[in-house]
């Protein structure tokens, strides 16, 4: 077997392949399915201060190649995350990337102050997708001071890699990023979902009680790997790609537009071993070529 293993910044994973946010949970749910410390990493729910309940149903639907979501941020909270979550991952060995939300730049702060006390967590994911309620409610993620500022707060809050989530309906993404890199950030992850909506012809109503949704699955990846290979070419730090992953080859093509590890999302609901099967395919891929995982990154820019 060829090395799997990646540097992302200052945090080695075992390999490339992870959990997205809001597609497996904790982790601990998958426990019959296999064991998730083989991952490169899980990473959690989104997490705010408080617990929320989310939207109420119809919060999820299947559209043509993906699926909408509009779950609305339900989670247990990091207190309970801490208290509750965290000692099994921890004690399984695996590898915890925590991701988190807020709608000020102080809560942030709190989220990554309270992460940070405990072991076990390996880096902090900012979901910046949500507005800004003391700045006029633009989401975070679609400014790139607001963006920058966020960022450098959490930097200076937490000895933690820090990765920021970019939203791929940020206009100006290679901005946002650029900022976040020089305000700190370790990585980026690309991309958040797209919204949508879909029609119920019979009760001519939204599918979704949220009417619009975030649309991820196979549908997104082209748009992801895009933007991938933009950020890539432009950011010094590792991009990690998200964006309809199901398979290893899906993986494959990521990591050689220019992201040094990937996440599963979607293919989760279809396969609950989904993410496991990308990890083993890519081992497979890259040991039949005699190549280490590392060496596919961004290959086909050369
Ligand atoms: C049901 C569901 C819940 C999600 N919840 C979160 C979340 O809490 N935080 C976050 O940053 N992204 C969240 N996402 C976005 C995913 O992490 C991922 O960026 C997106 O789904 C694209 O990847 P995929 O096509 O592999 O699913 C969620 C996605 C889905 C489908």
């Amino acid at each position: 077997m060829t090395d799997q293993s990646v540097q992302i910044g200052g945090l080695t994973l075992k390999n490339p392949v992870l959990t997205a946010s809001g597609c497996f949970g904790y982790g601990l749910e998958y426990d019959d399915f296999y064991d998730v410390a083989e991952l490169g990493g899980i990473c959690t729910k989104g997490l705010s201060l408080a617990p929320r309940l989310g939207n109420p149903p119809e919060r999820i639907c299947e559209t043509p190649s993906g699926m909408l979501n509009a779950i609305g941020l339900a989670n247990v909270g990091v207190e309970a995350f801490c208290t509750e979550k965290l000692p099994r991952l921890r004690e399984r060995g695996v590898t915890v990337v925590a991701n988190v939300f807020a709608s000020s730049v102080e809560d942030f702060v709190a989220l990554a102050r309270r992460l940070d006390a405990e072991t076990g967590v390996h880096a902090i994911e900012l979901n910046v997708s949500c507005p800004n309620v003391k700045e006029g409610g633009i989401e975070f993620g679609k400014d790139p001071r607001m963006c920058a500022r966020v960022t450098e707060a959490v930097r200076a809050a937490t000895r933690l890699p820090v990765w920021v989530k970019m939203s791929p309906e940020a206009g100006d993404i290679a901005g946002v990023a650029l900022a976040c890199e020089a305000a700190g950030a370790d990585a980026v992850t690309a991309i958040n979902t797209i919204r949508g909506l879909t029609i119920d012809l019979e009760r001519r109503k939204a599918r979704l009680a949220n009417r619009t949704g975030g649309l991820s699955g196979p549908a997104l990846r082209p748009v992801a790997l895009r933007i991938v290979w933009e950020l890539s070419s432009k950011l010094r730090i590792p991009v990690i790609g998200i964006g309809g992953v199901s398979t290893a080859r899906d993986a494959v093509e990521f990591l050689l537009a220019g992201a040094s590890a990937v996440q599963v999302g979607t293919a989760n609901f279809a396969d609950p071993s989904a993410a496991r099967k990308v990890a083993d395919g890519l081992r497979e891929y890259t040991t039949a070529r005699g190549v280490a995982a590392r060496d596919l990154i961004g290959g086909a820019r050369q």
